[in-house]
């Protein structure tokens, strides 16, 4: 088993040391009201100290950290910084043209926020209401998010590929009076039409008063409508740069974020303040080893979790510079990140397994000429990063020099929960390791919810007591929040992710549980591309499952029993393809859609996923189905099933499709 000593490097002090790991992680768990009391009070700029720690806990679904303190996210992520260090830089934004990269101040940042914190004061959003953000990956979406938490408005932010059905329903389950977007988005070149995609869902959300448009491409062409549409620089520009920040209580909402479950439409989790924002500061500060004057270099979108907790809130906090990248890896070359890390001098690489394995496999040419010497720290998200991908990462980025942090954490947790830390951690390709301060873990047996004890086992993988930034609620359905994460093993916040905990110790992430699909890290049930199927107007049924993909780690397909009346089967094909499309995003496209003439059910009805898994993934061939023994030996009992000939159709649609 290969394993890599944390490296030391020389003239730099890690803010930890093996010895002060072990004891701060004690402290954590055994006194986490100690322990959470001095890095609330060390790490946040409160308005009114809080005198509680923690109260609250899984068993009631009420968890809460600080509540009699306040203070305001936008204050710590701006304005202590504009104060102390105005003119050092907070965001550098390399657009998706190459060479066109802009740099604010976190002076100029402060008068930005206030400017727009002011313009959404203007159309009357309040502390408490919901606004829906809907940008490309510009600082622009920072600074409206930062507005929101000046004045206490609950931010939605939808990720710019979701299509207007999406939007739709997003904006609809959270009431969102005012929705802000650009007016055409660039990514590797191709324009998106943002407002387009915008105008088609408000026009089905009688909620909506006022659209902020900001001019991305300034194309002439794009759609506005005057009583409810304003242009961003015509109402922003003309703003006080000066907006005193709402004080908010520690538990008050920051934000929401949907996110796909096992079931039903997406949730939208709810993070609050206090919480939210210490696990964010301090994780960057801890997990990336973050400096004063450190430039962090997250490669993911705002529109997703990690944009912002490691784009906005927590780089921010810690008072350094944050890149926005609006472009993609390969544009207008594979070498791309490279020139960015050269040209920035970027400090903190965090990226994604898909990413990693796709520029792997583009060849190691493209990194040739790259000095990538400012880089200490390389963090990979989103799926488990598999060992050749992360010694490649070791290796040909981070030239056997840089720590790599593996972390493991989600929508829900807010913050990273199961990671190396440099200088610290001895790390093994492809394990996670161990938990972040405030964390602790249980290994579930998934049946009988008994804990696994001492090491070498395997099972689901729980958290056992409350940590600062785990999300409080479901926005409107708090049975919907108990249901999902807390009912299932009473006690224990579930994370619906399998676990092997080896003999020292360390956490290996073995994916989903349950039906989740990750596509290149975004994340998606079964059940919602399933009900973008059964939309389309010749779909009878469909079943959904993920299968292993080189490259984004799992890839969609569908199995749909189609009507009658259709004359081209590759044409049926494209159009299921489209309505996911058009339903979720294009991010959501199914790799194969393959017509079956009945799903493999249970005498209750019940589809046998199982089956179909092993069908899509090819792990049973037509050699097999020749006999009964064949099929059982490949696809184990099939005796449940109401027609047990539906399998062998099934195998032979499959290979034929
Ligand atoms: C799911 C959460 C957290 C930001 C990105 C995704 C998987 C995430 C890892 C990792 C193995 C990982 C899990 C988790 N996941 N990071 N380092 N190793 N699996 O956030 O969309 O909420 O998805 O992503 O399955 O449950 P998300």
């Amino acid at each position: 088993m290969l394993e890599f000593e944390p490296p030391q490097f020389q003239g730099h002090a890690h803010h930890l040391t093996k010895e002060t790991y072990e004891e701060m992680y004690k402290e954590s768990i055994a006194s986490p009201e100690t322990f959470f009391d001095k890095m609330g009070k060390n790490l946040l700029h409160w308005h009114q100290p809080f005198t509680k720690v923690k109260a609250g806990g899984f068993h009631q679904g009420d968890v809460n950290w600080f509540h009699d303190g306040q203070l305001n996210v936008s204050y710590n992520c701006v304005d202590r910084h504009a104060i102390a260090t105005p003119n050092k830089v907070a965001i550098i934004y390399e657009a998706d043209e190459p060479g066109r990269a802009q740099k604010i101040t976190y002076a100029e940042l402060l008068r930005k926020v206030c400017q727009f914190a002011n313009t959404l004061k203007k159309y009357h959003v309040k502390k408490g209401d919901r606004v829906a953000i809907y940008l490309p990956n510009i600082p622009e979406a920072a600074v409206a998010m930062l507005a929101c938490a000046r004045i206490g408005a609950i931010h939605s932010v939808i990720f710019a590929g979701f299509s207007s059905d999406a939007v739709r329903d997003r904006i609809l389950d959270a009431e969102c009076a005012v929705v802000i977007t650009a007016d055409q988005g660039m990514r590797g070149g191709k324009v998106t039409h943002l407002k387009k995609i915008v105008d088609a869902a408000i026009e089905q959300c009688p909620c909506v008063k006022t659209c902020i448009v900001f001019q991305r491409t300034g194309d002439k062409s794009v759609p506005f409508t005057p009583e409810r549409d304003v242009w961003w620089h015509e109402v922003v520009d003309n703003q006080r740069p000066v907006c005193p920040p709402e004080m908010m209580k520690s538990e008050d909402p920051l934000f929401m974020l949907y996110t796909s479950g096992s079931t039903g439409k997406p949730k939208g989790v709810v993070h609050t303040q206090a919480g939210y924002l210490l696990g964010a500061t301090m994780t960057c500060k801890y997990v990336f080893d973050m400096h004063p004057n450190d430039v962090h270099g997250c490669m993911a979108d705002v529109g997703w979790i990690t944009g912002h907790t490691y784009i906005v809130y927590g780089p921010l906090s810690n008072g350094v510079a944050t890149v926005i990248f609006e472009s993609v890896p390969t544009y207008p070359t594979p070498s791309r990140y490279w020139d960015l890390v050269d040209t920035h001098k970027v400090t903190q690489f965090y990226t994604a397994p898909t990413a990693i394995r796709a520029l792997r496999r583009l060849g190691d040419k493209h990194l040739e000429g790259y000095k990538l010497d400012s880089i200490r720290v390389l963090g990979s998200v989103g799926e488990p990063i598999n060992p050749e991908a992360w010694l490649w990462y070791h290796e040909v980025v981070g030239r056997k020099r840089c720590m790599i942090v593996d972390t493991y954490w989600q929508t829900e947790t807010g913050s990273i929960v199961v990671t190396p830390i440099p200088g610290v951690t001895t790390t093994k390709p492809g394990s996670a390791t161990k938990p972040f301060f405030g964390v602790e873990l249980g290994v579930l047996d998934s049946q009988t919810g008994q804990e696994l004890v001492g090491n070498d086992v395997e099972g689901v993988l729980v958290i056992k007591s409350p940590f600062p930034s785990i999300a409080r609620t479901v926005y409107d359905n708090h049975k919907r929040y108990m249901d999902t994460y807390l009912k299932p093993y009473p006690g224990f916040y579930f994370a619906g992710d399998g676990v092997k905990r080896d003999k020292d110790g360390y956490y290996w992430i073995q994916g989903r549980v349950d039906d989740v699909i990750n596509v290149s890290g975004h994340r998606m049930s079964t059940a919602e591309v399933e009900s973008a199927l059964i939309l389309h107007p010749l779909c009878g049924e469909a079943a959904v499952v993920g299968v292993p993909d080189d490259i984004s780690g799992e890839a969609i397909v569908c199995f749909c029993s189609v009507k009658s009346g259709y004359s081209d089967i590759t044409e049926l094909q494209q159009s299921l393809r489209a309505q996911v499309r058009q339903n979720i995003g294009p991010f959501a496209t199914p790799k194969r859609v393959i017509i079956v003439p009945d799903l493999p059910k249970t005498r209750s009805g019940k589809i046998m996923r199982r089956i179909l898994r092993k069908v899509a993934a090819k792990d049973v061939t037509l050699e097999d189905a020749k006999t009964d023994a064949g099929i059982r030996e490949k696809l184990g009992d099939i005796s449940t099933l109401a027609d047990q000939s539906i399998v062998k159709i099934l195998i032979e649609t499959a290979a034929k499709q």
